[in-house]
């Protein structure tokens, strides 16, 4: 049978640098705010000063979007619950006629659930960082986190709105992660988790000491294995992460999606600073086109992450890498956690074939 990833892969491998002469926007990312309730330990967005998008240069921002054709909209923060113009700038995406998709942490939903009704998102996606309310106090720094975050998801849930539950997995949770898989999954919608924590925008790193141990990483692995979760799959599927080809930037970054942050900053994505134009002094569209230099760039043939066994299976690229090692966003160097993964996930995948 056709393998239609396989396919896709191959025709990207093949075609790509004339791929990127194609290029559309269809989504983006919009960080309202950087500003949040909770003060979690990993957030990447500790230590900035707080800002929020003004309503008017928001709107504007999306109208020009909306004009080259955009689709879908993210909306997140920090959290974008506490703009005060959340519903402002939330409505008028839904009014242009944008599937949005509502990042969270969940706790100020119930405030919001007849508006949402009213005008429903693809989904919410809330983020889950524990199953009691001592769990949430280590990683969030609030009291009552679990409490609330759990009597919302019912209410919403109850409001017949779309959920989809994330979680992070870090050495403060890593104890619960059967608890939270089983508690998320007891919802029936869908839920995927991470193990790997970035730096922080700051460079501070400071969350780099909340990573897992490899030994605990080693151990929520084997249990997650062990658990035949659903979401053992998605981790296999990093086959179809399109990391085995010459293309730089093979995401879709620049190509259909870019990230805007709360103070107008666009760039290719979430984590790529050094590609980042304000809308002060460019269009979006200009913004876009300037993004093309990022495209054509390919992978160092030399290079350790291009000659690894592991590349396949791993998830680095060159933001990831610009995260962890401060460089220019135009080369892909090893990364501690996802060489970890990959490796993991390799050797799995390669004792399952053995098995059959
Ligand atoms: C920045 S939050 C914004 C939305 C909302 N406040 C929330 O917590 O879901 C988006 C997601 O990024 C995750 N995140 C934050 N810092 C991270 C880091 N250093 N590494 C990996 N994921 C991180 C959060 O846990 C959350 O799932
Ligand atoms: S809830 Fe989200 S934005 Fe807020 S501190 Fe936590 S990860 Fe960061
Ligand atoms: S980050 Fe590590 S596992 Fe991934 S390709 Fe580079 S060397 Fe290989």
């Amino acid at each position: 049978m056709l393998n239609e990833e396989k396919l896709k892969n191959f025709l990207f491998k093949k075609y790509y640098k004339r791929l990127s002469n194609h290029r559309k926007l269809r989504s983006a990312t919009f960080e309202i705010s950087n500003a949040c309730n909770f003060k979690c330990i990993h957030c990447y967005n500790q230590n900035l000063a707080i800002k929020f998008i003004p309503l008017d240069i928001a709107k504007r921002m999306i109208d020009e979007m909306c004009e080259m054709g955009l689709e879908t909209i993210t909306i997140t923060g920090g959290e974008p619950t506490v703009h005060p113009n959340f519903k402002e700038i939330y409505k008028h995406c839904f009014d242009k006629g944008l599937k949005i998709a509502l990042f969270s942490n969940g706790y100020f939903l119930d405030k919001y659930i007849d508006f949402l009704k009213a005008n429903p998102p693809e989904r919410i996606e809330i983020s889950i960082y524990g199953v009691d309310d001592a769990t949430y106090k280590s990683v969030c720094l609030v009291n009552d986190g679990f409490s609330v975050v759990n009597k919302n998801i019912h209410m919403l849930i109850d409001a017949g709105l779309t959920l989809s539950l994330k979680t992070v997995i870090m050495e403060q949770n890593w104890k619960q992660f059967e608890q939270i898989n089983d508690y998320c999954t007891g919802f029936n919608v869908p839920f995927r988790f991470d193990l790997n924590l970035l730096a922080s925008k700051d460079f501070s790193n400071g969350q780099q000491t909340n990573r897992l141990t490899d030994k605990d990483y080693l151990s929520i692995m084997n249990k997650i294995k062990k658990l035949k979760l659903k979401n053992w799959l998605s981790f296999l599927t990093r086959e179809n992460m399109n990391n085995d080809n010459d293309c730089l930037y093979s995401c879709g970054a620049g190509r259909i999606s870019l990230f805007i942050n709360c103070l107008g900053g666009v760039r290719l994505c979430n984590f790529a600073e050094f590609s980042e134009k304000n809308i002060k002094d460019f269009s979006i569209k200009e913004i876009w086109d300037s993004f093309s230099q990022y495209l054509n760039l390919e992978k160092d043939k030399s290079g350790e992450c291009y000659n690894c066994k592991y590349k396949k299976f791993c998830s680095n690229c060159a933001v990831s890498t610009y995260m962890e090692h401060r460089t220019n966003g135009k080369v892909i160097l090893p990364v501690e956690q996802n060489c970890r993964e990959a490796k993991f996930i390799y050797n799995s995948v390669k004792s399952a074939k053995n098995d059959k």
